[in-house]
């Protein structure tokens, strides 16, 4: 998400909690991250290590990119991006590409030897049986075509081979053997921007344009078909389905039935009417879609006076930002308060079915959800990783309570609604703790306002308060390195951490404050996914700018004059290592192209960990120069070394990203380009900041995804 809502954004967390431990000094800081490092991370890197030889690394890109921009209508099947490599590749540990420069021009940039095929963009028609409605470029399109059409604000997203195929691994995948040539590709739609969404933005306000609101946020699920390194939308398709704020679904878990989930609409409290505020997302060993909801306070008129509970999500009369109560009244929380207790959830969908019941799995928790990222347990049982993506929030985990069954994929579909809840205590000495939040226990009690499971989900950040768990710098999405085992995070910065009343620097959270975010990660105990208790350390931190000659963030990571600070046992040095830079931050394991605001991403097949960058327009002018258009980069999780793959256009954050079983295609997805400065698109002139991808003179910039190839075939980023 942009700062379209973050500039709303202000802290929910009211408890003042400190965070972990005390300030502590920078140089027993690292040294307290050398350990966390040293001991159960650097077996499972040493083991990384040799999976990682074992995997074979492909050549080098080869060849030159085209450097195309559509013009006209730009069909889905043109090409609007070029390559903008810089030399030679060269190989250093997993990476073999040349690093993309840092780019403010409207277009997306890709390294030579890779091409960027516009696939899918806001307002295309999916190919739905009802109907193929072409998108209007003055954005006419009624609400009920919008129902027909992609979604905006392309967010997080998943590739669903078909036939469908088995999973595989700690981190579930596609087998390597499932068609990598066809599938259904699930891609979540984040938030409506009444600038681009509206020829007259807001004008004549009506019912009308609230549908076509409610219409854009969602899921689209597309069928897709590759054929020579080309990419396209099967249309029409019996799989192709939109899922939107309209959808019927079904409450299920400790907190269906709960008085607090009864409303007009849902006397029995079992059933809610769609979703929105679709941002990261997650998958099941069993090939369902995870959808998560995260800002939907947004969407609600709240009470004049909130109650406690409302503020600690942020529901209010001023954060209605979208305006639908006006002509839907479901979304007025005086008239319908438990309205708002169906949103916050994460959502599973069956790609496959086009007639299923999308399933509100409320024991995962309610938050402002991120991400649901699965890893295998030693017994079987499945965990989810999960962020909860405002200032001083948690990061959780979910393991169900039985084993999935990989024979019978019938016997899975309520695996989600039995489990435990926890929430994350990360520690100063690089340990860290599962919170359990089970009513019963720790405290949710009655007395404390827990009467029931039910309570402890529907207000799980309340829950992690009383546990204690660890205020975060905005948890964003999780992934799971399938060749480690280890869990990453990213945290996408926190500039109000250390202010008056706020917590101050933690271990975990190492800057006060902390506008450009970081990346940490960590190792189960003993590498099972259901351990109680893990190691963990920061692997990066954002806002490089200074490259080496400023201050602590100036040597965190970034170029030439950064390496990481030490070996861990066991792990090589980079091949080019460039001189040592003396105290660098503790957390600077990463070294190469610097970047800022870490948001979406993935851990690939080879381990190769991709970041995704949402640096707000609204940053300081010398961090979008030094940084520029967002962008998104690979880091090789052993040497640290990370390279800049893609740039995106103007306005936009890159998010959303998955690859198909073969690693020779991925999938990424740019949201809001044209974004300005201050609210979304300006309505007056949309094409002012970006015309991406159209570039069409009487067009409007559109969200989009992203087939990216390389032009030998070859395994992306090898
Ligand atoms: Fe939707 Fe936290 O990004
Ligand atoms: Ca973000
Ligand atoms: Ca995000």
């Amino acid at each position: 998400m942009s700062r379209f809502f973050h500039r709303f954004e202000s802290r929910d967390n009211p408890s003042g909690a400190p965070g972990i431990g005390e300030l502590i000094e920078s140089h027993a800081r690292r040294e307290l991250l050398q350990r966390a490092g040293s001991a159960v991370g650097a077996a499972a890197l040493r083991r990384a290590a040799g999976a990682g030889a074992l995997l074979g690394l492909g050549g080098c890109a080869a060849g030159g990119g085209t450097d195309r921009r559509g013009g006209g209508d730009g069909g889905s099947g043109d090409a609007s991006a070029g390559s903008a490599g810089s030399g030679a590749a060269v190989r250093s540990g997993r990476l073999g590409f040349s690093s993309v420069p840092v780019s403010t021009e409207d277009a997306v940039r890709v390294p030579e030897g890779y091409s960027a095929q516009l696939l899918i963009r806001w307002g295309d028609p999916i190919g739905h049986p009802e109907g193929q409605p072409a998108f209007r470029h003055d954005a006419s399109n009624t609400a009920d075509e919008q129902a027909l059409q992609s979604g905006t604000h392309h967010d997080g997203m998943a590739f669903f081979p078909l036939p469908r195929a088995g999973m595989q691994g700690v981190a579930v995948r596609p087998a390597p053997g499932a068609s990598s040539s066809h599938g259904l590709l699930a891609t979540n739609h984040e938030y409506p921007d009444y600038g681009t969404l509206f020829g007259d933005h807001m004008a004549g306000w009506s019912l009308e344009k609230v549908r076509k609101a409610q219409h854009s946020l969602g899921i689209s699920v597309v069928e897709v078909r590759g054929k020579g390194g080309v990419w396209k939308v099967v249309s029409p398709s019996a799989h192709a389905r939109r899922i939107h704020a309209g959808t019927p679904m079904r409450i299920a878990g400790p907190a269906a039935g709960h008085p607090s989930m009864r409303t007009a609409a849902s006397p029995d409290g079992r059933s809610a009417r769609g979703t929105f505020a679709n941002c990261a997302n997650g998958w099941t060993p069993w090939g369902t879609f995870l959808s998560c909801e995260e800002n939907f306070n947004y969407y609600f008129r709240g009470r004049a006076q909130p109650t406690p509970d409302e503020a600690r999500y942020g529901l209010s009369a001023r954060n209605d930002i979208t305006r639908w109560a006006r002509f839907d009244p479901r979304f007025d929380l005086e008239l319908h308060p438990n309205a708002a207790n169906h949103f916050g959830w994460v959502v599973e969908i069956d790609p496959y079915d086009p007639g299923s019941t999308p399933v509100k799995r409320t024991a995962l928790g309610r938050k402002k959800q991120e991400g649901a990222a699965p890893a295998i347990c030693r017994d079987g049982r499945v965990a989810f990783y999960m962020g909860d993506d405002q200032a001083f929030e948690y990061v959780y985990k979910f393991v169900t309570a039985k084993p999935w069954n990989p024979l019978d994929r019938a016997a899975n579909r309520d695996l989600l609604d039995e489990g435990t809840l926890y929430a994350a205590r990360f520690d100063a000495d690089g340990g860290g703790r599962w919170l359990p939040l089970v009513h019963g226990s720790g405290g949710l009690v009655a007395a404390n306002g827990f009467a029931s499971q039910a309570d402890v989900v529907v207000r799980a950040r309340q829950a992690a308060d009383l546990l204690g768990a660890t205020p975060m710098d905005r948890p964003e999405w999780t992934s799971v390195d399938p060749v480690s085992g280890a869990v990453y995070v990213t945290l996408t910065g926190n500039a109000t951490r250390g202010r008056a009343g706020q917590p101050g620097a933690d271990a975990a959270n190492p800057r006060a404050p902390n506008p450009h975010g970081h990346v940490l990660r960590w190792f189960e105990e003993d590498g099972d996914h259901a351990a109680g208790s893990f190691r963990w350390e920061v692997v990066s931190l954002g806002g490089a700018r200074a490259q080496g000659a400023g201050g602590a963030e100036g040597r965190s990571m970034g170029g030439a004059a950064a390496r990481p600070h030490a070996a861990l046992p066991g792990r090589p040095l980079p091949a080019a290592t460039p001189a040592a830079t003396p105290a660098a931050t503790p957390a600077a394991r990463a070294w190469g192209d610097a970047y800022a605001n870490p948001d979406g991403l993935t851990v690939d097949a080879r381990g190769v960990v991709w970041i995704l960058t949402d640096m707000p327009p609204t940053a300081a002018a010398e961090d979008r120069a030094a940084f520029g258009n967002n962008q998104l980069l690979a880091m090789d999780p052993l040497t640290g070394e990370t390279r800049r793959f893609l740039t995106g256009p103007r306005g936009a954050e890159i998010t959303g990203v998955c690859m198909t079983p073969d690693g020779r295609t991925m999938f990424v997805n740019v949201q809001h380009p044209g974004e300005a400065d201050g609210a979304g698109v300006d309505p007056r002139d949309p094409r002012r900041v970006s015309n991406w991808p159209d570039f069409r003179p009487d067009g409007r910039p559109r969200s989009a995804t992203l087939a990216v190839r390389r032009t030998d075939g070859g395994p992306i980023g090898a």
